[in-house]
């Protein structure tokens, strides 16, 4: 199979492209722009193989990304570039609306145009896969409820408004244009190569710099946490064996209020590398302002994927942070630069959050 993936240089784009790469019989190019969260070092296990390819663009350019489905004889469109970071959507939504609406539109145009001029087996195998959120659904009570692929969407912020408005361009042009897509929708993500905005590694990091590990509110939201790599071998099997038409949720049946997770993060560091002083990384946990528009629960049934496509996770949440604190451990390489050029805030969050009231 010959994969076209989009932001193959970000958080799960890069697991992806690590996982089909892996295996000679694919071939994969990688299209990202490489925005702050792009990151070629992610790349590194791959980046020599002659089964990869790298194509620096912006999914916006229709023209380019034709381009890239021709060049390259393109079987399946996995599309994950976008902007991702619900903070940064509050302080400045321009971008996700550019990149994941009309940059969305752009990927679908050049598709469908692709698509059209495909026949015969190579028709039949094309696909082209929307990677998109359970965040779309919006907000769940603290004690009920969970989201199946017919919840009806519902989204609370410009990142969650974008990523619905893009999901249902996906699914007009398949209703309208006929293009063969599958649609996907995960829960939060960790692991290996997170870029250290986003909670699980902010809080590592913070706490091996002995700096205040910030967090929301009361601590109370409830996340659906998976593993980064247990979400790409999903994706692989979604974009290699869905039905055209159906989306699937993904999720790790793994939900944990976010004081709970920064707590754990601690316990284990606590073990691992403990602090000079001899106290609990817990000491630095500091509640800040809640984020506008904060969803209180997401939780995930999986059981469409379970069934229909036989995917099941590898990791539990524990056997999952615990990697992913030694990964962190053990790979300042890659994280230590962008920690020197990005600095240890949330970032994305300054006019969001401040001191707890
Ligand atoms: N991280 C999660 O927990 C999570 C959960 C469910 C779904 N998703 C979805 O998965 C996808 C990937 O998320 P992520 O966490 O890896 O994101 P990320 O922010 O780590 O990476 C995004 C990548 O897209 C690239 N990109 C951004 N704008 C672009 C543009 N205009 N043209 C080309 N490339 C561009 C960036 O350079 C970066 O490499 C997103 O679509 C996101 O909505 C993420």
């Amino acid at each position: 199979m010959r994969f076209l993936i989009t932001g193959g240089a970000g958080f799960i784009g890069s697991a992806v492209c690590r996982r089909l790469a892996g295996d000679p019989a694919n071939f994969v190019v990688n299209l990202d722009k490489l925005t702050y969260a792009g990151n070629l070092a992610s790349l590194r296990s791959v980046d020599n193989l002659p089964n990869y390819a790298f194509v620096q663009a912006d999914i916006c350019d229709g023209e380019t990304v034709s381009a890239a489905m021709r060049n390259y004889d393109i079987d399946i469109v996995m599309h994950l570039a976008a902007e991702s970071h619900v903070d940064r959507s509050i302080d400045g939504p321009g971008a996700f609306i550019q990149t994941n609406i009309v940059g969305t539109f752009q990927m679908l145009n050049a598709a469908r145009g692709y698509f059209e001029s495909l026949t015969g087996e190579k028709r039949d195998r094309f696909r082209f896969h929307h990677i998109s959120t359970d965040e779309v659904f919006g907000d769940l009570p603290f004690d009920s409820g969970i989201f199946t692929e017919e919840t009806p969407y519902q989204p609370s912020s410009p990142y969650s408004a974008s990523k619905a408005s893009s999901d249902h361009l996906v699914r007009a042009w398949h209703e309208t244009y006929g293009l063969p897509v599958v649609l996907s929708n995960c829960s939060n993500n960790y692991g290996p190569f997170h870029f250290p905005e986003k909670l699980i590694p902010l809080v590592i990091l913070n706490a091996l710099d002995e700096r205040e590990l910030p967090v929301y509110g009361k601590g109370e939201n409830v996340r659906d946490w998976l593993y980064v790599d247990d979400h790409a071998a999903a994706l692989q099997l979604v974009a290699t064996k869905g039905v055209a038409g159906e989306s699937y949720n993904i999720g790790g049946n793994a939900e944990r209020r976010n004081i709970d997770v920064v707590s754990g993060i601690c316990a284990i560091l606590d073990k691992k590398r403990p602090r000079a002083n001899g106290a609990s990384y817990a000491d630095l946990i500091r509640m800040v302002t809640d984020r506008p528009g904060h969803d209180r629960r997401y939780a995930i049934d999986a059981s469409k994927i379970r069934r229909d496509l036989g995917w099941t996770p590898s990791q539990t949440f524990e056997t999952g942070l615990e990697a992913t604190i030694d990964w962190y451990l053990n790979n300042e390489w890659w994280w230590g630069p962008i920690r020197k050029e990005q600095g240890y805030e949330r970032l994305g969050s300054l006019k969001a959050s401040g001191p707890a009231k």
